[in-house]
């Protein structure tokens, strides 16, 4: 909580290698990505796997700032109530400033691709202005929310970065310092749950055990499948979508394989009883849970859709990267801060040991 980025005194958004070109071919979606791996997406010609990624990628950022915007507002309601002298009171705070840091990134980022990004469906757009309050009417349904909406990002960001796909260096950039920060939220709301949740009565932590996967499912999916303008758009067929999002086996996997610290969190905390454990299944999240934070889920990012991708890769452990990203101080910052996160063990491509000067933000 001492250090955070800018979205401006951080990032050079002038940069020339940031200009956006349409014949950019470090806009193709990476095989890390749900429709990247798709054999349908690998069919088509490089200009429409770059106009796809450009569009799907703007409106990833899209909806990650949408989301934000709905979870400030969650902890403004939230901190307001708090009594004096409480330690939440800063930290939710900080994440909220955090958080607008990441939504005026992900805007510019928006912008710069010249995309008019959709965002998220008109369900969540209809209870934006609604969610918010239920940080004060049901903190822990709040945070549960906030896990459901932080876990995809940080999950397909992490992804991306291990990947060796070439990827444009605005968004390597804007991932590596959403990817850092994020890791500190999610452990706040784990910190946070884990210390409420095994005191709430009985048949509410019942009524919540319940909620927990219907809401994460529901986030997930809301947040990671395209909106149907995009299908539209790009004509894409209906089977694919299907199948990316998430009917084939790889897909469904990866999906069940993103919850496993919150499954392990929800049985730590008394919500996995035999009806929540259905439902959790229901929503096509079940499984193990993670025997610690971050375990991984999976050895291999392509093993899902090896034999329709020859392009899949193996997970990076840190060997020589073939695509070295340009951070300036950025890329140590990132380590810096991931190094502060108990419980990841994760490995990352911001191997970089230079002589950047830590930007030092203290919260007032
Ligand atoms: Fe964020
Ligand atoms: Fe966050």
């Amino acid at each position: 909580m001492r250090r955070h980025f800018d979205a401006y005194a951080d990032i050079n958004w002038g940069a020339t290698e940031f200009i956006v070109r349409r014949d950019d071919p470090r806009w193709v979606l990476s095989k890390s990505d749900l429709l990247g791996s798709h054999r349908w997406y690998q069919g088509q010609s490089s200009s429409r796997q770059i106009a796809i990624g450009l569009a799907r990628q703007a409106n990833i950022a899209k909806v990650a700032a949408q989301f934000e915007s709905i979870l400030v507002r969650g902890l403004m309601h939230y901190s307001f109530r708090l009594p004096n002298g409480s330690p939440e009171f800063r930290y939710c705070v900080h994440e909220s400033v955090e958080e607008c840091n990441h939504m005026m990134m992900f805007q510019e980022l928006i912008d710069r691709t010249g995309v008019d990004a959709h965002g998220v469906r008109l369900w969540l757009r209809l209870l934006s202005s609604a969610l918010p309050h239920s940080a004060t009417l049901a903190p822990n349904a709040f945070f549960f929310g906030v896990l459901a909406g932080e876990v995809p990002f940080d999950r397909t960001q992490a992804d991306l970065l291990r990947t060796d796909d070439p990827i444009h260096p605005m968004v390597e950039q804007v991932v590596a310092i959403h990817l850092a920060e994020e890791a500190r939220h999610i452990a706040f709301a784990h910190a946070y749950l884990s210390r409420n949740v095994r005191g709430m009565p009985r048949p509410n932590r019942f009524l919540l055990s319940l909620y927990v996967p219907l809401i994460t499912r529901l986030l997930c999916n809301a947040l990671l499948v395209p909106p149907r303008t995009f299908f539209a758009e790009f004509e894409i067929p209906r089977s694919v979508r299907r199948e990316a999002f998430f009917s084939d086996p790889s897909s469904r996997r990866r999906l069940r394989d993103m919850y496993g610290d919150t499954r392990m969190l929800c049985e730590q905390v008394g919500l996995m009883n035999p009806v929540a454990l259905l439902v959790w299944r229901a929503c096509g999240i079940g499984g193990r849970p993670a025997r610690y934070r971050g375990e991984p889920q999976r050895r291999n990012l392509g093993e899902d859709r090896q034999a329709d991708s020859s392009a899949a890769g193996p997970l990076r452990t840190g060997g020589p990267a073939n695509h070295q990203p340009s951070f300036g101080n950025v890329g140590n910052r990132v380590q810096v801060l991931r190094a502060e996160i108990p419980g990841r063990g994760t490995v990352h491509r911001h191997q970089q040991t230079g002589s950047g000067q830590a930007h030092h933000h203290a919260p007032q």
